[in-house]
């Protein structure tokens, strides 16, 4: 094998900032599609900016995958001599300080499989340009503190594409000769070209209207493939419930007359914000009653709000560079929590978020990659779009609400908006208008937004019983992370209550704020020696560690007023039978049943509080006791602990599924239905474990006759868990069905490839060659890939044949999509958690990898920061 070529990595550095030499005030657009290639002429406004420091800095634009025709400035056209080409720029050096440049270059997006810029996505032709794809379409300088107003036209084939969409209102349309015809845009609101968008195709359009609160009627269009206007009813409800959730919660209104969503069915991220025409990946926003789950329900409300509240952060106040993400996606997803939380129930979507962090950020913290919210260097922009940024980001965000209050939130987020309207921002400014309006120090808080790594809070008591007097001593340190070794305290607040022996509420919550190595807090007149209930509605993204006794635990289940904290003294009872391998007691077999009778709480409650914690989450907790791990052997112990609750559970986990599949419609989909359906069909996953007999009968039917997804799917995934020999048949019978509709196909790949089975890999490599599949497209690559990436029977099979397949896997998808590829990489940043076999066989595939010589910016900076030492 040849030896790979040493590419020197580039590093951008957040302390290398440096404001743009030129502005552009105005962008215009011309675009002549035809079916090999794209014309792109532009017209850019240029003026020196008076804050840049170098007067006669050349003009540096940046261009990639294009071929540069013309280069005019100020009406007069360069020859070669006049500017410096290279692979990724465009050098122009005494341009005057007012100029027009006129560019023209073409582009393939047939040609264009990395999804990144000007692409073919099906029959359409759509863009995708954050964080660095408006590069590919044009030169331009593409960083995201350069605003310009877009004024676009499109010419294209009228046939081919009827419809020609882009960014804020419609000007004018009409014809050309030649059977081809025009649309002209424009966008009133200045705008980085990341969020520029194109779309032209055949296309069909679904319509409503939305009146916003001070009477302004509002055009809302979803446009999709031929044939899919029928799949659009989730997504149209959802704009309005959103629009009208951002204007009584943060009097925000929407800003243009129309608003307008593309479905597409190649795309590599959820969905995309591009200033009054959203871009969607269609997996995240079409389907009909008949062919959605309920996940899918809930996630496309999810999608299609975060998209829309970017309107305001993230289009109307942006980020300066993208060290800043954070600032647009920690805020985005913070408000997209508050808003499904308003919608389906604030306790639910706590749970749900916190899982997910667990599940995802805290490992990611704990990683080869772990990164601030705020990173400090990067090689490639696209790798740190990562649950840090995202998730943690809004943990941050909302610790800043609980330290104001609701109120003082929103004052501070007014504050922002009206400060930094039409500029791009940093978090600074977002923090120090938070500070301003709320008239509260933030400096110490800062840190949050360099400093990597979940905090640890270890947490003592005593009980003075002469003096009525409960003390808690908090003791908080941050482990170690790649590249940052020493760790300041942090300034959090730390919410707590006090249950009293029966679980009565002694004193309501308190929020404390934590800002030392070690805080000490007393609470007075503490009438006897109270359970502690802390870090309630996990008010900051941190472990607790307390040394709990099991009846303890066991009270703030049944009790906490707080119903996170319920929730989560479940959880930490569940991990540590999975983890100490003891016997699980009677009474907590007894705690859960109360929990299922319970006529107070909701279903979907009762099915997140049977759940145990993920398989990752579990390995964490493993790791911090300082032992390695085995996935299988995890696994193994968590089933043990499945199966002992559906053993002491089994009649009443038999009489809930019987009520609820009684009285639940095939049809409900509500928030109550799709609580419901969980939950009984969470009772048959336990019951599958030990009954699988009798099981089987019923999943059967489930496949074959429900007309719910999301039983037509779990009767799969129960088919496959307990290996039914009615399984392939099955299978095959399902795929006949549905072979026409991918997104349903996904669901069946990634039921397979998600078999915690030996046998798995080869499932695997057989479903690679099945029409289903392709490298091309990334949800299928996720589906099956990413799938079998998180399975321990699969990538972790002993003999590392799981290791060894992904790694191929990459380094063929590297050529085709190098972003697609980059998410399947990812799980070999931990290899230094396994036990030393497996280490060395991941260890091996990431060498394997690191030796193809065409390795992509995003695969080499992933491979060579996890094989750092
Ligand atoms: N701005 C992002 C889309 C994006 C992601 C562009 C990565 C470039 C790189 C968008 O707002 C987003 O965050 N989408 C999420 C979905 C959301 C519900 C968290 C996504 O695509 O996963
Ligand atoms: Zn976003």
């Amino acid at each position: 094998m040849k030896k790979s070529q040493k590419v020197p990595a580039h590093e951008v550095r957040r302390a290398d900032y440096k404001v743009p030499a030129f502005l552009v005030d105005q962008t215009e657009l011309d675009f002549d599609i035809y079916d090999k290639t794209t014309t792109v002429r532009s017209r850019l406004h240029l003026r020196r900016n008076p804050a840049s420091k170098g007067k006669n800095a050349p003009l540096i634009l940046n261009g990639e995958e294009q071929k540069l025709l013309r280069v005019v400035v100020n009406g007069i056209e360069l020859s070669k001599q006049n500017y410096a080409l290279t692979e990724k720029t465009l050098t122009i050096e005494g341009v005057p300080d007012e100029a027009i440049l006129e560019i023209e270059s073409t582009n393939v997006p047939a040609k264009n499989t990395a999804l990144s810029g000007l692409y073919a996505a099906g029959p359409m032709l759509c863009t995708q340009c954050e964080s660095q794809g408006f590069r590919r379409i044009t030169y331009f300088p593409d960083r995201p503190d350069v605003l310009s107003q877009f004024h676009v036209t499109i010419h294209a084939d009228q046939k081919k594409y009827p419809t020609l969409l882009s960014n804020g209102n419609l000007l004018k349309k009409g014809k050309e000769k030649n059977g081809r015809h025009y649309a002209v845009w424009q966008d009133p609101h200045r705008k980085p070209c990341y969020l520029f968008a194109l779309v032209a195709g055949k296309m069909d359009r679904a319509a409503s209207s939305f009146t916003t609160k001070s009477g302004r009627k509002v055009l809302l269009e979803i446009y999709v493939e031929p044939g899919r206007k029928s799949e659009t009813g989730f997504a149209m409800t959802a704009i309005k419930k959103a629009m009208k959730w951002d204007e009584e919660t943060f009097g925000l209104e929407y800003d243009l007359d129309r608003f307008m969503i593309v479905a597409v069915s190649y795309f590599n991220y959820g969905a995309m914000e591009n200033k009054g025409l959203n871009i969607f990946n269609d997996s995240c926003v079409l389907g009909r009653s008949d062919t959605v789950t309920d996940a899918d329900i809930a996630f496309f409300e999810r999608v299609v709000g975060h998209e829309y509240f970017h309107n305001y952060t993230g289009d109307r106040v942006t980020c300066r560079d993208w060290f800043q993400l954070s600032l647009k996606e920690g805020l985005t997803v913070f408000r997209e929590q508050e808003f499904c939380g308003a919608m389906n129930g604030a306790a639910l979507e706590r749970i749900r978020t916190v899982s997910k962090l667990r599940s995802f950020q805290f490992p990611e913290d704990a990683g080869a990659m772990a990164h601030p919210i705020r990173p400090d260097s990067y090689e490639e922009i696209d790798n740190f779009y990562t649950s840090t940024v995202y998730d943690k980001g809004a943990e941050v965000t909302r610790m800043i609400q609980t330290l104001v209050g609701t109120k003082g939130f929103r004052k501070g987020m007014k504050l922002y908006l009206k400060r930094h309207d039409g500029q791009a921002a940093t978090c600074d400014d977002f923090v120090a208008a938070q500070a301003e309006a709320n008239e509260i120090d933030l400096d110490h808080f800062m840190l949050w937004y360099s400093q990597a790594g979940t905090p640890v809070l270890d947490v003592t008591s005593s009980y003075n019983a002469r003096k009525k007097e409960y003390t808690l001593i908090v003791k908080q340190k941050t482990a170690p992370t790649a590249g940052q070794k020493s760790k300041k305290p942090l300034y959090m607040p730390l919410s707590v209550g006090l249950l009293d022996a029966k679980g009565k509420d002694m004193k309501g919550t308190f929020v404390i704020d934590l800002s030392l190595a070690e805080d000490q807090l007393t609470f007075l007149n503490v009438e006897a020696k109270p359970v502690p209930s802390l870090l309630r509605d996990f008010s900051a993204p941190v472990r607790v560690n307390y040394d709990y006794t099991d009846d303890e635990l066991l009270l703030l289940m049944a009790h906490d007023t707080d119903p996170f904290n319920r929730w989560d003294a479940g959880q930490k009872l569940f991990s540590k039978f999975v983890l100490s391998g003891e016997k699980i007691p009677a009474a907590l077999i007894d705690g859960l049943r109360v929990i299922l009778h319970s006529p107070k709480l909701e279903a979907g409650t009762k099915a997140q509080m049977l759940a145990l914690p993920g398989e990752a989450d579990l390995g964490l907790q493993l790791l911090a006791s300082g032992q390695l791990i085995d996935p299988i052997k995890l696994y193994q112990a968590r089933q043990r602990v499945i199966v002992a609750i559906a053993e002491g559970l089994q009649d009443e986990l038999w009489e809930t599924y019987k009520t609820i599949e009684k009285r639940l419609s095939e049809k409900a989909s509500d928030g109550q239905a799709r609580g419901q359906r969980s939950l009984k069909n969470l009772c048959l996953f336990y019951l599958n474990k030990i009954v699988p007999e009798d099981v089987t009968p019923l999943a059967v039917a489930m496949v074959s006759s429900s007309k719910n997804m999301t039983d037509k799917n779990t009767g799969l995934d129960l088919l496959i868990a307990n290996e039914a020999p009615m399984k392939a048949k099955m299978l095959a019978s399902f795929a006949k069905t549905y072979s026409k509709t991918p997104a349903i196909m996904d669901d069946w790949l990634a039921a397979q490839a998600a078999a915690r089975q030996p046998d798995v890999l080869k499932t695997v490599k057989k479903l690679m060659k099945h029409s289903a599949f392709t490298l091309k497209n990334p949800n299928r690559v996720s589906a099956l890939l990413g799938m079998f990436a998180g399975n321990p029977f699969g990538f972790h099979a002993a003999d590392g044949s799981g290791y060894l397949f992904i790694a191929e896997q990459i380094i063929k998808l590297n050529k085709i999509n190098p972003h697609s590829a980059a998410r399947i990489t990812k799980p070999f940043l931990r290899w230094r958690d396994f036990e030393p076999k497996r280490q060395k066989k991941m260890k091996a595939a990431l060498k394997l990898i690191q030796n193809d010589a065409k390795l992509s910016p995003h695969i080499r900076e992933i491979v060579s920061k996890a094989l750092k030492a």
